[in-house]
């Protein structure tokens, strides 16, 4: 394992008391952990990653190849070009930037450690990572922000393409959002998606019930961090727009050393409606976003999605412990 620091984290979790308790019924060193690498992606828009011209892999994805299968292993190279703000090289040729903004002096991808279990009542989903020397962007006051961005399988979108799904050219501070605020939204809500976007008009009442009845939608799993604070935590939904559910079902722990923020978030296997009931004998998919250095809405690393099971073949098994 990449971060051997898991026994001394807990071994300073239990000084800090009973913030940290409720993962102590998780016996991390027995369960296998996977590299997942976040990567900076600039503006890099579902709109924008669907247009060949723009990503020349948007062909084949429209076609069925997966982001993830073209890019994972990659995003350690990706990040860092990106995140500069000066165009992208590759062995076809140059690509402009996308990144106008560029944030003088950031890291341009993140190693973390994901494992995940379960105990019967919660799924836990602990990484660990170091951001890096990482600049203060003052654009929020948490220090870092761990999302975990949950899909119970029924958003084809996402389940191929990940966080990009919700991630479209016109959400505030993409490249053709001008002043709007948008927030995330899925692509079947709107009314109709051009290269911009999918702006404000949304799809027929009856579809978005439709498509609600469905289990059309995404959980946001954050936890905001400031080192030698107890984590804030929040359960979003996306669907139409990103808002908080009506209750807040994620807990976390956290704490940080030597640079390394080891962090677990827990979620009740059996949340209510409109949340997912998450069961042995179904197939989901986790995807990973981090803002280090006080960073805000699309100033973030992002993961490709993961399959995951609590007793499957997936990328990422929550096996009970
Ligand atoms: C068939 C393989 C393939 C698929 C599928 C694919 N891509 Fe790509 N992607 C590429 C290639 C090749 C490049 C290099 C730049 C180019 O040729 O446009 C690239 C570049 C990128 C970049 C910029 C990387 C950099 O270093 O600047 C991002 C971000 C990206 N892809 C995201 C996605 C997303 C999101 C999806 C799914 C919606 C996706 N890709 C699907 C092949 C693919």
């Amino acid at each position: 394992m990449k971060f051997s620091s898991t026994s001394v984290t807990f071994g300073v979790a239990a000084l800090l008391g009973s913030v940290c308790a409720h993962a102590a019924g998780i016996n991390w060193s027995s369960v296998p952990g996977k590299e997942v690498v976040l990567f900076y992606p600039g503006q890099s828009s579902w709109e924008w990653a669907l247009t060949p011209s723009e990503m020349s892999g948007g062909e084949d994805f429209r076609k069925g190849k997966d982001c993830a299968t073209c890019h994972i292993g990659e995003e350690k190279d990706m990040g860092p070009q990106i995140v500069t703000g000066t165009p992208r090289v590759f062995k076809t040729g140059e690509k402009p930037s996308i990144e106008p903004t560029p944030i003088a002096g950031k890291p341009g991808a993140v190693n973390a450690t994901v494992k995940v279990a379960n105990d019967g009542t919660d799924l836990y989903v602990h990484l660990e990572f170091a951001a890096g020397n990482q600049p203060n962007a003052n654009q929020n006051p948490a220090d870092t922000r761990v999302t975990v961005m949950f899909n119970d399988g029924k958003v084809p979108e996402a389940n191929r393409g990940g966080c990009w799904a919700a991630c479209h050219d016109d959400s505030s501070g993409m490249a053709s959002a001008g002043a709007a605020t948008r927030t995330m939204y899925l692509p079947r809500t709107r009314a109709k998606l051009t290269r911009q976007g999918g702006g404000d008009t949304l799809a027929d009442a009856a579809k978005l019930a439709e498509l609600k009845s469905s289990g059309y939608q995404l959980e946001y799993w954050q936890a905001a961090l400031n080192p030698g604070q107890a984590p804030k935590t929040d359960t979003q939904i996306v669907f139409d727009k990103r808002e908080s559910a009506a209750t807040n079902v994620v807990t976390a722990e956290a704490t940080q050393q030597g640079g390394v923020w080891s962090v677990t978030l827990k979620r009740p296997l059996a949340a209510s409606a409109p949340l997912s009931a998450i069961s042995a004998g179904n197939t989901y998919y986790l995807a990973f976003a981090l803002h280090a250095g006080h960073t805000a809405k699309r100033f973030h690393y992002v993961s490709y999605e993961r399959s995951f099971s609590l007793d499957g073949k997936t990328d990422l098994v929550a096996a009970r412990q």
